[in-house]
């Protein structure tokens, strides 16, 4: 079976890769990345001395390298996590969104309709649904929650999946989708929440918290979502969208202080600062079809999942301070100071 993993270089496709580099020894992986800010050759080094492994740099909105690299492999399975996953950026500079996130995914459809791609899996995002009240904990997002997006990153990511959809209802080709709560785990980019949470307090610095810290999100540890992922493309039906999320709603304030408190970290590092335009307040999954269909439940505990997270940054500092070391820090200062 040879599998294209796109995205591979970033947070979530790395930790798939070496998922399947340990549980799928039939496997040949090629992945697919333009290595942008997000990506990271770095993040790959143990998977590049694998002979099941391959590296290819390029962009998946490139329509000639695209065609060429699906020619030259008969790849069975194309697992898309490539795009720009961050909503802050997505905001100041929604462009880039629309030409990787939806663009791209066109490219790779057409090419997995072309050369007769067994299996197309887009990795999709809960935030297609929009957000949830504060107030309603009994409201959770399923499958059928229209789509309502509120920023142009989940404005992009929706027009993905629909694209994904149509391909399968007009062509026949053979997709899946899945939405997905907020990961964590080793190899997240220091932009995001807990990484950002992480690296700072271990520097002394103050944690930005947008607003007053109340909007909820739904934890889920990296490794659960790359299981779920495997399963929905073993025995996911086509055609179908599954979501995945572990019941975990946690408070951001909630979150910085645990994480404070894990590395014995004062709470007067937090800093209230302006908030996001357009801040989802809640996301929620309900995930009891993937749990029906597929067998498929998160196996990490929050707590056990966080303090396995702050080990990994504390054993590999070095790839975080090589990041925020870098162009990062122009982005930091253009993102939060003043702010
Ligand atoms: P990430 O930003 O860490 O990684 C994205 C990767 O895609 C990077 O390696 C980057 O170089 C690559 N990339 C970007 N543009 C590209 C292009 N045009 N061509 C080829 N490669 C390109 O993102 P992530 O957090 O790992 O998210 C992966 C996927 O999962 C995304 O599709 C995201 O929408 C989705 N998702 C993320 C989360 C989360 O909590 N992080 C939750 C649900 C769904
Ligand atoms: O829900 C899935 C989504 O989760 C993915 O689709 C996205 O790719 C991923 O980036 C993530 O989006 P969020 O916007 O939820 O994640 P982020 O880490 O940026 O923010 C989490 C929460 O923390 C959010 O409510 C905003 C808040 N926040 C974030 C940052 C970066 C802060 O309070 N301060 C910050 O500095």
């Amino acid at each position: 079976m040879k599998i294209l993993v796109t995205g591979g270089a970033g947070f979530i496709g790395s930790n798939f890769i070496y998922y399947l580099l340990d549980n799928r020894p039939e496997y040949e992986i090629v992945c697919l990345d333009k290595l942008t800010y997000a990506g990271n050759l770095k993040t790959l080094k143990k998977a590049l001395n694998n002979d099941r492994f391959t590296f290819t740099k390029g962009d998946i909105a490139d329509r000639d390298f695209v065609d060429k690299l699906f020619q030259n492999n008969q790849f069975d399975i194309v697992v898309n996590f490539a795009a720009e996953s961050h909503v802050d950026r997505s905001i100041e500079h929604p462009d880039i969104f629309l030409r990787t996130n939806i663009i791209g995914t066109a490219s790779l459809l057409d090419a997995s309709k072309k050369y007769g791609v067994k299996r197309f899996h887009q990795v999709s995002t809960d935030e297609v649904y929009g957000d949830l009240p504060l107030d309603r904990t009994d409201l959770f997002f399923t499958e059928e929650t229209p789509i309502h997006t509120s920023s142009p990153y989940s404005a992009s990511k929706a027009s993905a999946d629909l694209l994904t959809l149509a391909y399968f209802r007009t062509y026949k080709l053979p997709v899946t989708v899945s939405r997905c709560s907020n990961n964590y785990g080793p190899y997240h980019f220091p932009e995001k929440l807990i990484p950002l949470i992480i690296t700072r307090a271990l520097n002394d610095e103050s944690i930005p918290v947008y607003g007053q810290g109340l909007n909820v999100r739904d934890w889920l540890y990296v490794e659960d979502h790359c299981k779920a992922i495997t399963m929905i493309i073993d025995k996911g039906r086509e055609g179908e969208i599954y979501n995945i999320g572990g019941h975990n709603e946690k408070t951001n304030i909630d979150v910085v202080k645990t994480v404070l408190s894990i590395l014995n970290k004062p709470e007067s590092l937090i800093t209230y600062v302006k908030d996001r335009a357009g801040h989802d307040l809640r996301y929620a999954i309900d995930p009891s079809k993937i749990s029906r269909e597929l067998g498929w439940i998160p196996e990490t505990r929050f707590d056990s999942g966080i303090k396995k997270t702050v080990e990994w940054y504390l054993e590999n500092r070095t790839w975080w301070q090589d990041i925020i070391n870098g162009e990062y820090k122009d982005y930091y200062n253009k993102m939060y100071i003043n702010r």
